[in-house]
């Protein structure tokens, strides 16, 4: 039986790698097979729990949409739209706010990342975000949430949110509870200047990410400097567990050219790190430089991405407002 599918993806700019092979690669393969309904969110609301450009925020929705399609997301078979148009998701993010508990959310990890030392300073927007996101998949009884590693807890979370609300309101199986679709391997690509931090677009240094609007002679010169160590090419893939760096730059290797990280590892034994780079560039090159070029022609068709956002809008609206009617029923409004 097809899937129903949700995804979303900030409009912060800088998407880059790892939001390609941790998600948008997995969005693609989702979205060929025609039996799958797939809905793409921009999710400008989640966004804005840290401080935006409104300026900026407005190009990168578009810049998110145009990404989606250059990375071969077809609009005519998916839902792409961005989330502040669609009042149910802040409706249903207050509505679950009152199910989901101050206990769950304390034990969120990325708030402790994203919110760093000064917690205090952080906004209310980032501490409850999680909840929001779980309005997002769950106003669409999505049945699959293909996401990279780093939001597996926060689906858990959704989880946990629609079960108490199933059970609290005796509403059994209202509510869809989702299954995360993560890679086995390769679902946490991380920076190329430190093997163990997640690959970001917070992070300072632009050399710690390949963007997915980087040209030829970046991508090539960014692979060039990416940190590794002294030794040769690992001879066995236990290695990998000490040695962070060859692992990442292995696993993107292995991602770009579907194979196993054991055949990656057995390919390039004993190597030199320049031989193996000079391989990975030439595929990352041929896998991105497409995807950019792609991105910059349609940001010139900036009406082009506003109808696909409209339609989407318009789509979305239909399943998601006939949802949140529902959950104010149940709930007693
Ligand atoms: P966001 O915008 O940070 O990232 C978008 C997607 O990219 C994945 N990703 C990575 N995967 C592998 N390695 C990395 N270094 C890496 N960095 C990012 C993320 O796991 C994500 O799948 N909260 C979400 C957006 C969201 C959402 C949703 C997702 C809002 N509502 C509902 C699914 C369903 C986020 O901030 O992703």
């Amino acid at each position: 039986m097809g899937k129903k599918i949700f995804s979303g993806v900030q409009p912060t700019g800088n998407l880059h790698l790892g939001n390609y092979l941790g998600a948008i690669k997995n969005f693609v393969d989702l979205n060929n097979d025609n039996d799958n309904k797939c809905i793409f969110c921009v999710v400008d609301l989640h966004a804005i729990t840290v401080k935006q450009d409104p300026k900026e925020l407005k190009n990168n929705i578009r810049e998110t949409v145009a990404t989606f399609i250059a990375s071969g997301i077809d609009p005519k078979k998916s839902i792409i739209f961005n989330q502040s148009r669609v009042a149910a998701h802040a409706e249903g993010a207050w509505i679950l706010s009152c199910v989901a508990r101050m206990g769950w959310l304390n034990r969120m990890t990325q708030f402790k990342e994203k919110a760093g030392k000064d917690k205090e300073k952080a906004s209310i927007g980032l501490y409850s975000y999680p909840v929001l996101m779980a309005a997002d998949i769950l106003l669409y009884d999505a049945t699959h949430v293909p996401v990279g590693d780093d939001q597996k807890q926060h689906l858990e979370l959704c989880r946990d949110i629609a079960q108490k609300f199933n059970n609290d309101f005796e509403v059994e199986n209202f509510l869809q509870v989702p299954e995360p679709l993560i890679q086995k391997e390769f679902s946490r690509i991380m920076s190329l200047k430190d093997g163990s931090k997640k690959m970001s677009k917070s992070e300072l240094s632009d050399l710690s990410r390949i963007n997915l609007t980087d040209e030829k002679d970046q991508i090539i010169n960014k692979i060039k400097k990416a940190k590794t160590d002294p030794l040769p090419m690992p001879q066995d893939i236990k290695e990998l567990e000490e040695r962070l760096e060859a692992k990442n730059l292995l696993g993107i290797y292995s991602s770009l050219t579907n194979s196993t990280l054991e055949n990656s590892v057995k390919n390039f034994a004993g190597k030199n790190f320049s031989e193996f780079k000079d391989e990975l560039a030439e595929n990352l090159v041929n896998k991105i430089e497409p995807i950019s070029n792609e991105i910059k022609k349609l940001l010139g068709d900036k009406n082009y991405l506003d109808e696909i956002l409209l339609d989407g809008v318009e789509k979305a609206n239909l399943i998601a407002s006939k949802k949140i009617e529902r959950i104010k029923e149940i709930v007693g409004f």
